[in-house]
């Protein structure tokens, strides 16, 4: 902790060690939100995105005909992975009620018997099951958000089913499964995009791991005074988000907030700063964060490829295909675990992390 923040450190722990989340204060009928999760002032006066017809919205991709009209979804990746680092996709092949399983597992972990719920709450990030509140609760210097999350590393070295909670357990395994092989067609489409080789990034291991992390935003009795998630970029490949229809999800593009406004059956794909970082900037992982809101429970379900903290001592630099003599590398080689310790030490606070490694 920085000497300005040491203040609400004692505040903090004291938040942690209930061991029942932001949900706890909200089952405690509090009506005034504790000053750790209050933003700095100004931080939310671009809340509401000015709405007009001519607003550019994030790209949606219909994949139904995929195997038909590849060429025109390529195309369609290819813009929206470079202008936006964001887009929605749609029949996509996954079964509504997998998506469903997973959303009412989340909800039943969260809502459980408190002192069942309490048995998975850890900070031990080597733990199989990580259920708590802010992972960087202790270290971002912005206010802690308004929500609770559990993580888990679904591959490259999968749970037992026994390590994982019974009321979300099948519903994460089926999920997994799904998202992967998501995964598979949509980095086949991103290589492409690229001009490269169908498989060049699963051979580049991008899919190796699988972290999934489940958010649960209960609802806030102040919520223009705090936020669900803050300003952020992903540490991973690629992200795929299932978010429910309550909203508050927005992204920076262009210098305004734009909603990423949620529509029944799609999920939300955008680019993590690994992809930035080895396609040299043609795919841009761009900033995002949660908003709060007042009357309902918010529930998304992260899948993030990326190995993570996990030891990984493969190098990541930009692709060399993709270099010339006009285009020479913009950063350096990392490892995914070098840039994570970075990245959960810094917290999520605003600023990039993947500009320390320019060029
Ligand atoms: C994340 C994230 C958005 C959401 O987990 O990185 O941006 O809607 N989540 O919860
Ligand atoms: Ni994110």
């Amino acid at each position: 902790m920085e000497t300005k923040d040491f203040d609400t450190y004692s505040e903090r722990k004291a938040f942690d060690e209930t061991k029942e989340g932001v949900k706890g204060l909200v089952d405690a009928h509090i009506t005034e939100i504790p000053r750790i999760f209050r933003v700095p002032q100004g931080t939310l006066s671009d809340k509401k995105p000015s709405v007009s017809a001519s607003d550019p919205t994030i790209p949606i991709i219909d994949f139904a005909d995929v195997h038909v009209s590849r060429e025109r979804i390529v195309e369609k990746i290819k813009d929206a992975a470079g202008n936006w680092g964001f887009f929605q996709v749609i029949n996509y092949g996954v079964p509504l009620n997998v998506l469903e399983e997973i959303q009412g597992g989340v909800r039943r972990f969260f809502e459980q018997d408190l002192e069942v719920k309490k048995s998975y709450f850890t900070r031990d990030a080597a733990k199989r099951f990580v259920y708590n509140s802010n992972f960087d609760l202790y270290s971002s210097s912005l206010c802690v958000g308004w929500r609770d999350s559990f993580a888990c590393y679904m591959a490259p070295d999968p749970p037992n089913p026994e390590e994982l909670p019974v009321v979300c357990r099948d519903a994460m395994i089926e999920h997994t499964k799904h998202m992967t092989s998501l995964g598979v067609l949509l980095f086949e489409l991103l290589s492409e995009a690229l001009g490269l080789s169908s498989d060049k990034l699963k051979r580049m291991d991008c899919m190796k791991g699988f972290l999934m992390i489940c958010h649960y935003y209960p609802p806030c009795p102040q919520p223009d005074l705090t936020i669900g998630t803050n300003n952020h970029s992903d540490n991973s490949f690629l992200t795929i988000l299932l978010q429910d229809q309550v909203g508050g999800l927005q992204i920076h593009h262009q210098d305004h907030w734009v909603d990423v406004t949620p529509i029944p059956g799609a999920l939300v794909i955008n680019i993590g700063d690994f992809l930035q970082l080895i396609t040299n900037d043609k795919f841009i992982s761009a900033e995002h964060r949660v908003l709060s809101n007042r009357n309902e429970t918010r529930i998304s379900v992260a899948s993030f490829f990326s190995t993570s903290m996990l030891p990984n001592a493969t190098v990541y630099g930009p692709i060399k295909e993709l270099l010339s003599e006009e285009n020479p590398p913009k950063y350096r080689e990392i490892t995914l675990e070098e840039y994570t310790k970075g990245y959960f030490k810094k917290g999520l606070d605003g600023t990039s992390y993947l500009s320390n490694f320019k060029l």
